[in-house]
């Protein structure tokens, strides 16, 4: 039968879309790298240490992380932040402060691992990093080949100096890099909310910034739970809102304010990642106790970590600075905060029905004071500090 022009020209077209939709899949698949079922844990220079940043530090903070507990606990990435790098080498490879990490990093890499640990590094997907050092724009493939060269476990990529770039086809860019450079590596995005990550990201990178950078303040942590906690419907495993780094042992807040941080980003199912000097947590004074305390709290990691992988929400907050969050979890309990934001102590309830239990009666367990009641009626109520919280973890009792 011979080839009509009608025929042919709709076989072109056949052949024309079939190569768009394969471009297209491949191009941006789904991101299924099977990275951070958990919201990921670790530890990261740049809140404590800014631009300070060397191999004595990094290996330092190996050290710690496992002697201190925190790695049993379950920190597990320690990240070198901004302004390890100095330039790139004729071959556009890039190359590492060679004052301030004179092994390299493939050596760096080798402590953190003999650790028990994994290794993160941050680079920006503009020109330059945020501190001007060489950002990756153009040099993606390469530079995600280096980095698995070292060893690399997890990156973060920053979005300084990206003037006239979109975010997505370049954080699509990085994912593809990562995806080909032969090693398993978690994707962080971080260029702060600012191009609605929420909506894109969950197909690109295992987790992104939801708001500008966190500051050691109490206004900072309220301003950032605010923002993140909006988008609690697009968390789950593999995908994370971030909320930033914690400030957690940095000296800005009481410690009141610092279990209440670190209670929220659990609540929101929000990456752990500690920002301070952990190699002072095993001195003698009350602050280096008061820090173990919250960033060792194994059962409010337990919310956090939790493989249900579902952020919590607010569902109560009435008036409005005294709120209840409710976050399901695997076994059929609940995590339930009460979070008073006033400026005095306030009494709040949270009746069983408001945190989705159909049950009259629950077991009760207050994880910040490590008790529990075995039979509660109804409701939880407790009086709570001013911007302090009291988390409670609720199993329903059968009737
Ligand atoms: C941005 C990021 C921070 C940090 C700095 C480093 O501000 O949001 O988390 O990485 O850059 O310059």
């Amino acid at each position: 039968m011979p080839i009509t022009l009608r025929r042919l020209s709709s076989l072109i077209a056949f052949v024309l879309i079939a190569g768009v939709l394969v471009a297209a899949r491949r191009s941006a698949p789904p991101l299924d790298n099977g990275l951070a079922r958990t919201p990921p844990m670790g530890w990261n220079s740049w809140n404590k240490f800014g631009c300070n940043v060397s191999e004595e530090l990094i290996r330092g903070v190996a050290d710690a992380i496992a002697a201190n507990g925190m790695r049993d606990a379950g920190y597990q990435f320690v990240t070198i932040d901004d302004c390890w790098q100095v330039a790139r080498s004729p071959q556009g490879t890039i190359v590492a402060d060679s004052a301030r990490f004179p092994h390299g990093m493939k050596a760096l890499g080798d402590y953190i691992h003999a650790k028990g640990l994994k290794f993160g590094i941050y680079t920006d997907a503009g020109r330059k990093t945020c501190e001007g050092r060489p950002g990756s724009y153009g040099y993606e493939a390469i530079d995600a080949r280096t980095y698995a060269s070292w060893g690399v476990d997890y990156v973060k990529i920053d979005w300084c100096n990206s003037e006239g770039l979109d975010a997505k086809t370049q954080y699509a860019a990085f994912r593809d890099a990562l995806a080909n450079s032969g090693r398993k590596i978690v994707f962080s995005i971080c260029e702060w909310g600012s191009n609605q990550p929420w909506e894109w990201a969950p197909a690109v990178g295992n987790l992104w910034r939801t708001t500008g950078d966190i500051s050691d303040r109490w206004t900072s942590v309220l301003t950032l739970v605010d923002l993140s906690a909006q988008y609690w419907h697009v968390a789950r495993p593999g995908a994370w809102n971030d909320p930033d780094m914690l400030e957690v042992g940095n000296g800005g807040m009481t410690r009141t304010e610092y279990r209440s941080h670190f209670s929220l980003w659990a609540m929101m199912a929000a990456p752990l990642i500690a920002g301070n000097d952990v190699r002072s947590m095993m001195d003698s004074s009350r602050a280096a106790a008061d820090v173990r305390e919250i960033l060792l709290n194994k059962e409010v990691i337990a919310v956090d970590q939790d493989s249900l992988g579902i952020q919590g929400k607010i569902v109560q907050a009435s008036p409005s600075e005294l709120q209840v969050w409710v976050k399901p979890l695997q076994d059929g309990s609940r995590a339930v905060l009460l979070f008073n934001r006033a400026s005095v102590p306030s009494l709040i309830t949270a009746r069983f029905g408001t945190i989705g239990l159909k049950e009259k009666k629950a077991r009760v367990r207050d994880l910040w004071a490590h008790t529990e009641q075995a039979v509660v009626e109804n409701f939880s109520s407790a009086t709570v500090p001013s911007h302090g919280v009291v988390m409670l973890r609720v199993w329903p009792i059968a009737e």
